[in-house]
């Protein structure tokens, strides 16, 4: 363990990654708008190409000094050797896959991840060749999946939007007897609630746009891990383009400096309102990590620090009482994503399930009076009472 991981979480937000004293002294990181960086002549530029001093940024797509500062914040957060910052989640994910995979590859994925991550599987991995499978996230159904060409195994931790998570260890010695790769998208999570590459998972994205920028206002994304492995993902970032903008990566920064303080309140508002949804009698269901009636609470206890600001419930109803609620709700938003400083709600069956029929949603386990919440960074009593007075009118 390093000075950093003894390190409380709100102090290795603020500080983590970075130095005591920048060179040019500014103690935050200056956004360098730049999209090419000049050699001083033809015998600098040629001994940087024949690798005799350290290669300098030299084009913005492949590299930036503000988007590596904030790389080097995440990569230490995440308790990794090095990170890749992109300009959403969805392309660290892609970016991510597209290097590591090729036709003839085996992937297997968990069921719950999120629907584009599933959709980019389906309707671009399979195009290109590569063999997919999509299992229930339980390490019986991962082993039985397994097969000789399987590369990578894909999940998330906790889960949209019923909160699951797999065993890690479980999961890692499994990959490591196959041969395979293990990646997490711990967007859920923040590397302030769990910490994968711990337990010996190869590589962990997030979707900064939610609790890491934690502000609502950016998209991005980023993948941690080893170096050899980065270097790959990097070379392929450069290619496919998909690259954070050095202004993104600044707002990514300063967010991070309260990640402690927001995670840590939305952690406890978000187990406050999920016990009083619990006891409340026009809710069926809670779906919360760290509540013991939680299917994964065991596993919550053993990897999570926080169960996070997500939670999810069924209200007694269906459908048209959840959108009763919704309505009435006065503090929470109705938006989607999650992560940010104003907490969100929304319907599952109306949002991100739209598209599928009452039937497939049933198929997929999407009830059809279910409520996502994500808890923002309000006071938790008024949080409370507008949510038990919206249920109370139900
Ligand atoms: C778990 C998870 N991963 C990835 C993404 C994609 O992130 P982005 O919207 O930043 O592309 C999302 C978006 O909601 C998400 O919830």
């Amino acid at each position: 363990m390093s000075d950093s991981d003894e390190r409380g979480p709100s102090t290795r937000s603020v500080h983590d990654g970075e130095p005591r004293v920048r060179a040019d002294r500014s103690i935050a990181a200056p956004v360098v708008h730049s999209s090419t960086f000049p050699f001083e002549n033809t015998a600098e530029l040629m001994s940087f190409m024949r690798g005799e001093q350290e290669r300098p940024q030299e084009y913005g797509r492949y590299g930036n000094p503000t988007v590596a500062a904030c790389e080097a914040k995440l990569a230490a957060l995440e308790g990794g050797q090095a990170a890749v910052l992109t300009s959403s989640g969805m392309s660290a994910i892609t970016t991510t896959l597209f290097a590591m995979l090729k036709a003839g590859a085996h992937v297997v994925f968990t069921s719950d991840v999120y629907r584009k991550t599933r959709h980019f599987a389906l309707s671009v991995l399979q195009r290109y060749g590569v063999d997919v499978d999509i299992v229930p996230p339980s390490l019986d159904a991962l082993r039985a999946a397994m097969r000789p060409s399987t590369k990578v195994v894909f999940t998330e931790a906790p889960t949209n939007p019923y909160g699951r998570l797999v065993d890690l260890e479980g999961l890692v010695a499994l990959a490591k007897e196959h041969r395979a790769k293990t990646i997490i998208d711990a967007t859920f999570a923040t590397p302030l609630n769990m910490r994968p590459l711990e337990y010996g998972i190869d590589l962990v994205i997030h979707s900064t746009t939610k609790y890491l920028g934690g502000h609502n206002d950016l998209l991005g994304g980023v993948v941690v891990g080893k170096g050899p492995m980065l270097e790959a993902i990097r070379e392929q970032h450069g290619t496919l383009g998909a690259v954070a903008d050095p202004q993104t990566a600044f707002l990514t920064m300063r967010g991070i400096k309260t990640l402690g303080l927001r995670v840590s309140q939305q952690n406890k508002t978000a187990l406050r309102l999920a016990s009083m949804l619990e006891e409340h009698p026009a809710v069926a269901q809670v779906w919360y990590p760290m509540l013991e009636s939680h299917p994964d609470h065991a596993l919550a206890r053993r990897y999570l620090r926080g169960g996070g600001g997500v939670l999810s419930f069924e209200v007694c109803g269906g459908l048209e009482a959840g959108s009763r609620l919704v309505d009435a709700v006065r503090i929470p938003k109705l938006a989607a994503s999650l992560g940010g400083v104003e907490s969100l709600i929304e319907q599952p069956p109306l949002m991100s399930f739209f598209e599928l029929s009452p039937e497939q949603r049933a198929a997929l386990g999407i009830k059809e009076g279910l409520i996502r919440m994500s808890v923002g960074i309000e006071d938790a009593q008024d949080l409370e009472a507008d949510l038990r007075c919206a249920l109370d009118g139900l």
